[in-house]
């Protein structure tokens, strides 16, 4: 993911981590970033910030912050890169959190979101996970509907032959 994001957005100033858990990317990216200015991780859980905040070494350009996907508490435009991994699974108003993305963005701002997707996994939002998107087409229709566009995939993980962990990198 850390590959992928810095391939897309090689000197972002500002960062946006939406459901950092403790900060492991984060961490991976301030560590290549020399000039970054600011990495914020956002997370919906007290104790993935609390844990975060907590590490020994932390480069003081991180900051952990509690808040969810669907209500990001920053101006808009704050950020020129947003990233994402294994979260957006989680999150209850997908759609609402991808337009929150979207107002984080500066104009010209990237997003990199990852998680688990493959049209083989469709089956999976039948039951548990009604109403999530696991496919790459219906992942595209939110995104697009949430103002991003230029939409390139790329995948991360695979189980054998079949994608499991795929990121989409998009812009404004
Ligand atoms: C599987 S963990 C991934 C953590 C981290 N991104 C990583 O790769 O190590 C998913 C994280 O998303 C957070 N999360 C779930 N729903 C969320 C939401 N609506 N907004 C923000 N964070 C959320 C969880 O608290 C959890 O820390």
């Amino acid at each position: 993911m850390a590959k992928v994001v810095l391939a897309t957005t090689p000197a972002p100033l500002r960062t946006l981590d939406v459901g950092c858990g403790t900060g492991a990317l984060l961490r991976l990216l301030a560590a290549r970033l020399p000039g970054a200015v600011e990495l914020v991780g956002v997370d919906a859980a007290r104790g993935m910030v609390a844990a975060g905040r907590s590490l020994p070494d932390l480069d003081p350009r991180i900051q952990f912050i509690q808040a969810t996907a669907e209500r990001l508490p920053f101006r808009e435009a704050s950020f020129d890169l947003v990233v994402s991994t294994t979260s957006f699974d989680h999150w209850a108003d997908q759609l609402q959190g991808l337009k929150e993305c979207a107002r984080m963005l500066r104009d010209d701002g990237r997003l990199v979101l990852a998680d688990l997707f493959g049209d083989w996994l469709a089956p999976t939002t039948v039951l548990g996970r009604r109403g999530r998107t696991r496919t790459t087409r219906q992942a595209s229709r939110l995104l697009i509907a949430a103002g991003f566009r230029d939409l390139r995939w790329q995948r991360l993980y695979n189980l054998g032959p079949l994608p499991l962990v795929q990121a989409v990198i998009a812009a404004r």
